[in-house]
């Protein structure tokens, strides 16, 4: 009896958990499969190597689901997912489908509900005081910190110049840690003249420690991690992260409020200060609606969340801009050409009046972005059935996937040519995107990336001054599609760290 009951009660459990999904089921079948899919475990088998691996295995999907004109759909576990590289319904997508997947928890237990990886309902509130956080005229004045920030950067990459091959990751990720935490909570961490520093050194560990979460199942439920001996380690560095910036916090409201009591009559209807010399906590506090406003915890998430978001994201688009400089040497030519042009042989520091003069070097980091994509994925959960422009319908319960890689690799949009490096593509009378979510290294619709004005200032101020001094070589590609081993580490990596030899430049004019 207690044999048959043993057999039966799995058999009856699999038979309701089928008839209550039939839907789905129902549903997927009208669509294509990945090509890879096998029966029971759908995709899964393409997901259990190393990183590099797993990476190669997401742009697979996106190539199948390109051949076959757009979607296709595979099972990971019992989550059924949808690859697009559609814009048209990839623009549908992240118009309706608001809500974050559910393997952004494990980032959650460091950023809370900060604005990014949080709820719709929460996220809405937190985004309407955001987008004014990063308003241009905002924006701009940080320039000054991004070109000093650039400058000490430039100096510490002189002990590798000559050197042969080198890894720019330290460089340039404590650069955008430091310029990241200058402008948001205003403190200066010093990372770049200090790696071992305590903040640096957890998030790294952390973010580490979230991806092994992210693609090891047994690492996922709470109550099964907390029985790993790494589960000290990712406490410390949360417990680490939330002190540093609770206590940054705390003296900012005491602070401000010391402010507020000193100021004249004329200091309050002119408010002077506001846009000089103002960090993004100052804003939040203030747009918030000052002591009523975020409590101190809404603010720490909020903080992190802008700390975590424009690190490493700029950080790897610089990466790959200077391997892809190091591919193609006319390349570098003309961008270097372009800065002397603007600065000469002058070493001043940059101001924000120099930026829109880099053209060349603009539309450089942008190709750059088009095949090497920071975020090359974005997903999201599908709450309600929703009914794609191509006439798909995507079951409620599921997820999908906005290939980034796929859709800035798409011929039908970027011609025979798409996977080759030519920055000319941006030029104005060459530039014709035939939908806008065609080229969308920042995404697209209401979620989109609020600091994508902030990271393109980083990026051409701390590319430019470094360029003006260096040159990247050694790497010269032998065709005119670039070949770059990534890996998916939250964001698409280079396997070797960005290596590249740097050679100091002389003077023109020597
Ligand atoms: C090259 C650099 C960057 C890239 C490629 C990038 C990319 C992205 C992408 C793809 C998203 C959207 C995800 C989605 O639609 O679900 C996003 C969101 C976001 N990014 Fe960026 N980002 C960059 C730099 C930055 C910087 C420098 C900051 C801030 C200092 C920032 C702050 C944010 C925030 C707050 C969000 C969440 C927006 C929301 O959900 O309302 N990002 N980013």
């Amino acid at each position: 009896m207690f044999v048959w009951l043993l057999l039966i009660v799995p058999v009856v459990w699999t038979m309701c958990f089928w008839y209550r999904r039939r839907h789905l089921y129902r549903l997927a079948a009208k669509i294509p499969v990945i090509e890879t899919t096998l029966p029971v475990i759908g995709i899964a088998h393409n997901l259990v190597g190393d990183t590099e691996s797993i990476m190669a295995s997401l742009q697979e999907f996106s190539y199948s689901s390109m051949r076959q004109g757009g979607i296709a759909t595979g099972w990971l576990g019992h989550i059924l997912y949808f690859i697009l590289v559609d814009p048209v319904d990839m623009e549908h997508v992240l118009k309706t489908c608001l809500e974050k997947d559910d393997l952004h928890r494990f980032i959650r237990k460091i950023i809370g509900y900060g604005g990014i990886f949080a709820p719709v309902p929460i996220w809405r509130r937190r985004r309407k005081i955001l987008v004014p956080v990063f308003s241009p005229k905002i924006v701009e004045n940080f320039v000054q910190v991004f070109s000093e920030q650039s400058q000490k950067m430039t100096k510490k990459m002189l002990e590798c110049a000559g050197k042969g091959k080198t890894s720019m990751w330290p460089y340039i990720s404590t650069y955008t840690l430091d310029s990241v935490c200058e402008t948001t909570i205003g403190v200066k961490i010093n990372a770049q003249d200090n790696p071992d520093s305590p903040f640096l050194h957890a998030m790294c560990r952390v973010l580490n420690l979230i991806c092994q979460r992210i693609f090891h199942l047994w690492l996922q439920p709470d109550w099964l991690y907390s029985l790993f001996p790494q589960f000290k380690d990712h406490q410390k560095c949360i417990g680490l992260m939330h002190g540093f910036t609770d206590e940054v916090i705390k003296k900012k409201r005491e602070e401000l409020k010391k402010e507020k009591e000193s100021k004249t009559e004329v200091d309050h209807e002119f408010d002077l200060g506001l846009y000089r010399n103002t960090t993004f906590l100052d804003l939040l506090i203030k747009l918030s609606g000052g002591e009523k406003g975020y409590t101190n915890e809404e603010l720490r998430e909020e903080t992190l969340t802008l700390t975590i978001a424009g690190t490493d994201t700029s950080a790897v688009a610089m990466g790959y801009t200077l391997q892809l400089l190091a591919k193609y040497p006319e390349i570098q030519e003309k961008v270097h050409q372009e800065l002397y042009e603007v600065f000469g042989d002058s070493d001043r520091p940059l101001v924000k009046e120099d930026l829109m003069k880099l053209k060349y070097l603009e539309r450089v980091i942008k190709e750059s972005m088009r095949l090497f994509p920071p975020v090359p994925l974005i997903i999201r959960k599908v709450l309600e059935d929703t009914k794609l422009p191509s006439g798909h319908v995507l079951p409620a319960g599921s997820g999908v996937v906005c290939s980034i890689w796929g859709i800035h690799r798409d011929p039908k949009y970027w011609g025979p040519d798409a996977e080759q490096f030519d920055p000319d593509r941006f030029l104005p009378e060459r530039f014709n995107l035939k939908h806008p979510c065609s080229y969308m290294p920042f995404s697209n619709g209401p979620r989109n990336c609020v600091g994508y004005q902030y990271a393109l200032m980083s990026i051409k101020t701390s590319l430019s001054t470094m360029l003006r001094q260096f040159k990247v070589v050694e790497d010269r590609e032998d065709g005119p599609v670039p070949r770059i081993r990534v890996k998916l580490d939250i964001m698409m990596k280079a396997v070797d760290g960005y290596q590249v030899a740097l050679e100091k430049r002389k003077k023109v004019s020597a």
